[in-house]
């Protein structure tokens, strides 16, 4: 497929690349190779004026605004003895100033073209501001919600998160004149933290690493990820910042990865720490002979690679080779032919178009865990509406974390958006719950409080801060006493719509079956009131599936639906099955998982054959019709499950899926492709293999969904 690294205008930035590289000093090329944050710039005037008249500095991080990157660029071009312009950097993870859901919401909506779109909008607002490269998509796997950065991705599963990766990398990138350059990070298995402790050791099979925790990388890379940042944690005992395996070997040797990759932020000076370096100048030689070429951030290459290339440690052409990967990106983008960017062009900030889009997204994105049939509100006088995210303090939460330069006071709160689309009902907003613990009085005052509504709406959750980096947490029930809370509002005898804003899959089990209905809204960002209030009302029908496994409790952590066959599967039959004694094995809400306003049947369920060759294709196709009386969407989902191969499998795979909206009463005839390249599988000796034999397939409205089974095989 074409995209931005194997265009004509690739090869025509490198050529130019080249030309310049061969004019530059050994001090400019490691300037090329060295980020700077805000420090450089704005404390210590000196130092940034001998960087800048030296060629020391390549790129910017989180420096930010047109104003800004325009006054900083113009200082860096005059001083410079040959002018280079700084690329400028930034997490631009779910929007720039107006905000989208974020990552792991986006999932829940199946519908990858979303987060393209929201990408495409996100890298116009964060390219009027100057930037041209954003750390981003982040499509690390996620099996352990104790890990606070499970918000950033795209769920547990490769297949999803894959699809994902590509969508979010041609959003930023292939977007026209306004193209941010993508950063798949973290590379590899971060998300495979032991404990979900953020930074912790990652120890994973080289069969699971290639199987699970690369192929987003891959299908982001495919679809022309110009640039990778290597993760913080080690890898099977090799710290991923000094991976020359997995960032040489794999990425560009097996992968064809063209592009450059950035280090994340301390991470080459954290291997001493790590006890895999002696020193700076060991931790410069290691990282950058393993494969990063740019550092996050400061002066450690400046300072340590020119004594290592006199030592013969490191070599003229390989310091060549990653200046010239950096150039040709600043050529691609642009920043040659025109540096400063206009001003004015920051009115896109918050443009109808974008908020319409958060909109959209927002309600796309909540899952519907219960609803009784209180859902969708009617003729509703009287509301009472409590809960932490209530307060104003929620506009900065419903946005969720990694959100730098957002304006949390542009969110639509869940008041603001229940009074525009209920202007009738009586809203009586209810003030005093917290995150942290409440005294049973002031629980008790609320709950009387809120009895005198017909419904109670109750918005409960995390703040921002509880996920992201560094927010791991060890208990997932909602903090504080939001639980009791609920359960008082329950005791009421008025209906409960509990509304659940978190970065992760929170244990809800003591409140599930209490609640009249129970909406995972996620932190869904600027229009967070107004797609609620779509929701809630029935003018969206929720359509949202999970893409986390939601943990009956902590203790099953981690559990995901497509886990290896064990030898004695829980059966409920007998004392000596892969069970606990304390608490079920099932999930609270398996992966897939998701309702609707209305209700879909599937029938007619064909597949082409029941015999494929391993280089065939499998097409399984369905009538979907919607039963029910509103319009909706639902998301058909393929799993399969190979029976006997040379390695154990998992008990089921997801591989293909389509999302279907259908008028109530109206039916369509799906059909899902399944190509037997997609049952390959990382073999003993780490090759992808389509082994012959026996599978079987279910059409599903959920990982847990065995209603429509089938079988094939693979000759
Ligand atoms: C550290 C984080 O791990 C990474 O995701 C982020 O892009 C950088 N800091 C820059 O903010």
């Amino acid at each position: 497929m074409d995209n931005i690294m194997n265009s004509p205008a690739y090869k025509a930035a490198r050529e130019k690349a080249q030309e310049l590289l061969k004019k530059l000093t050994l001090t400019e090329k490691i300037g090329q190779l060295s980020q700077f944050g805000n420090s450089i710039y704005s404390s210590e005037e000196k130092i940034y004026e001998d960087h800048f008249r030296e060629g020391k500095v390549g790129s910017f991080l989180t420096l930010r605004g047109a104003e800004k990157t325009n006054k900083i660029q113009s200082d860096l071009l005059e001083m410079q003895r040959t002018p280079i312009p700084a690329i400028f950097a930034d997490d631009v993870i779910h929007g720039y100033r107006t905000t989208f859901p974020t990552p792991i919401a986006q999932s829940c909506s199946w519908d990858p073209e979303l987060t393209e779109r929201c990408d495409a909008a996100a890298a116009k607002e964060a390219y009027a501001a100057g930037l041209k490269w954003t750390f981003g998509p982040m499509v690390d796997i996620a099996r352990d919600p104790r890990w606070g950065r499970i918000m950033e991705g795209f769920g547990e599963d490769t297949y999803l998160c894959s699809q994902f990766a590509a969508a979010a990398v041609r959003g930023f990138q292939d977007n026209g004149k306004t193209p941010l350059l993508a950063c798949m990070k973290h590379y590899a298995a971060y998300g495979a933290c032991v404990g979900g402790r953020d930074y912790n050791t990652a120890d994973v099979s080289l069969e699971t690493l290639h199987e699970v925790y690369l192929p987003p990388f891959k299908a982001g890379i495919d679809a022309g990820a110009a640039t990778v940042m290597s993760a913080f944690n080690d890898v099977n005992g090799v710290p991923a910042t000094a991976n020359h395996y997995l960032l040489t070997d794999v990425l560009r040797g097996q992968f064809g990865f063209k592009g450059f990759v950035v280090s994340d932020a301390g991470s080459v000076g954290e291997l001493i720490a790590h006890g895999f370096a002696a020193d700076p100048k060991d931790a410069v030689c290691k990282a950058f002979s393993a494969g990063v070429d740019m550092i996050m951030a400061g002066d450690m290459f400046n300072d340590n690679i020119p004594a290592l290339l006199e030592e013969g440690k490191l070599k003229m052409e390989d310091i060549d080779r990653s200046v010239l990967s950096i150039l040709t990106l600043k050529y691609l983008t642009g920043l040659f032919e025109e540096p400063y960017v206009d001003p004015d062009g920051e009115k896109i900030f918050f443009c109808e178009e974008h908020l319409a889009l958060a909109r959209e997204a927002g309600a796309q994105c909540a899952v519907l865990l219960e609803n009784n049939g209180i859902l969708p509100l009617k003729n509703v006088k009287s509301i009472a509406l409590t809960g932490p995210l209530t307060h104003p303090c929620g506009q900065a939460h419903l946005l969720g974390g990694w959100c730098g330069i957002a304006d949390p006071s542009r969110t639509v709160t869940i008041e603001d958006g229940l009074r525009a689309a209920i202007p009738d009902a009586n809203i009586n907003v209810i003030p005093g719950a917290t995150f942290v613990h409440m005294d049973k009085d002031d629980i008790d005052a609320i709950a009387s409080d809120a009895a005198g509504s017909d419904v109670i709406i109750a918005v409960v959750g995390e703040e921002n801060g509880m996920a992201g980096e560094a927010g791991s947490k060890a208990d997932l029930e909602l903090c504080g006493s939001q639980e009791d809370l609920i359960l008082a509002l329950c005791d009421t005898g008025r209906p409960v719509i509990c509304l659940v804003s978190a970065g992760r899959p929170l244990v809800l089990s003591k409140i599930k079956d209490k609640v009249a209905a129970l909406l995972n809204i996620w932190q869904p960002g600027t229009e967070a009131g107004n797609a609620v209030a779509d929701l809630l009302t029935g003018k969206v029908n929720p359509s949202g599936h999970l893409t986390t496994t939601f943990p009956y409790t902590v203790g099953q952590v981690p559990i995901y639906y497509n886990h290896p066959s064990t030898g004695r599967p829980a059966s409920g039959r007998w004392r000596f099955e892969s069970k606990y004694m304390d608490c079920p094995i099932e999930p609270l809400y398996p992966f897939g998982y998701g309702l609707s306003y209305t209700s879909f049947e599937y029938s007619e369920i064909s597949l082409s054959s029941n015999s494929i060759a391993a280089d065939g294709e499998l097409k399984v196709s369905l009538t979907v019709t919607n039963t029910g009386d509103y319009d909706g969407a639902a998301v058909v989902q393929l799993y399969v499950r190979d029976l006997v191969a040379s390695r154990v499998r998992p008990v089921k795979e997801l591989k293909g899926f389509k999302k279907v909206f259908l008028e109530k009463g109206a039916s369509a005839r799906v059909v899902i492709s399944l190509p037997a390249a997609n049952l390959a599988f990382v073999n003993s000796d780490l090759e992808w293999v389509v082994e012959p034999g026996q599978f079987k397939l279910w059409i599903a409205d959920n990982s847990a969904d065995e209603r429509f089974e089938f079988d094939f095989e693979v000759r």
